[in-house]
């Protein structure tokens, strides 16, 4: 499969995409907390929705309705603190709550448009979370669309542990480089006392990032906060330490200049 070209009314200099072995490990946290720290850094900054059947970006940024469109294509939809333009399929349903049940190929259609048809702009980073696993669908965003690097997340269970081997390993059959691994959930910390308590067991993904040569990003606690927000769709108002790491090793991976105020 080739890379396709983005329309003549899109330039985005640099595509990150978001991966995890396997699903409900804070992938689209990851992708949004990423996508607010470049915003908030100044850079211009859009994300696409690519997990087509669980679709949650748009919910988290609290942007809903139907997408604009003209005869150009579709238009993203932009939040309103950052000016984060975004595109998922639930922007494009007439109802939300409806599953999307179309197969494979459907799906893989559906992402290349996001990246052919969507009237992006002038972009300085797009970031993908791409649907959990190694499947079809971050098989074919990562061989169509020109993705510079993948974050990989993970989960400090030993399951999850394989699951990142699995999604790394993938990554470095496509021959797309790991910017880095960020392991969520990593404890909790006690808001009265501020006692850390581990409860997927101790930490591992500092080790993991180690054993499989990736640069490890950070932990990130299990902050209820941070669920709260994402339901309210005011993700763009969260603060954790975490962001910045995320922006920072995107910026270094991809040599992006400094934004243009
Ligand atoms: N560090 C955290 N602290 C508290 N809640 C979290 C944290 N990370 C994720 N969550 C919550 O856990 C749920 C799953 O997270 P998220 O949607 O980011 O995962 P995902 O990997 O994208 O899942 P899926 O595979 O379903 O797409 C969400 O409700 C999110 O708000
Ligand atoms: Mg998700």
């Amino acid at each position: 499969m080739e890379e396709y070209e983005q329309n003549a009314l899109s330039s985005t200099r640099h595509v990150i995409g978001v991966m995890s072995g396997k699903g409900g490990v804070g992938k689209s946290s990851v992708t949004a907390l990423t996508a607010v720290a470049l915003a908030r850094m100044g850079y211009r900054v859009g994300v696409m929705d690519a997990d087509i059947t669980g679709p949650s970006i748009p919910q988290m940024f609290g942007v809903h309705g139907k997408l604009d469109s003209a005869d150009t294509g579709l238009f993203p939809a932009q939040t309103e603190r950052l000016g984060i333009r975004i595109v998922s399929l639930n922007l494009l349903l007439d109802r939300e709550d409806r599953p999307v049940v179309w197969r494979g190929p459907l799906l893989a259609g559906a992402v290349k448009q996001f990246w052919t048809d969507v009237t992006w702009g002038d972009l300085d980073f797009m970031v993908i979370d791409l649907p959990p696993g190694t499947g079809d669908i971050p098989l074919s965003v990562m061989q169509s669309i020109p993705v510079e690097g993948l974050i990989t997340v993970s989960s400090p269970q030993d399951v999850a542990a394989l699951v990142v081997r699995k999604a790394v390993n993938m990554a470095r059959m496509m021959e797309k480089p790991v910017i880095g691994l960020v392991e969520n959930m990593s404890y909790i910390a006690c808001p009265k006392c501020g006692e850390v308590i581990h409860p997927f067991g101790k930490p591992a993904g500092a080790e993991l990032a180690l054993e499989m040569e990736v640069p490890f990003i950070g932990e990130m606690p299990i902050d209820p906060s941070l669920s709260e927000a994402a339901d309210r769709g005011e993700i763009e108002a969260y603060e954790s330490p975490i962001m910045q790491g995320l922006a920072d090793a995107v910026v270094k991976h991809t040599g992006a200049g400094a934004p243009k105020k």
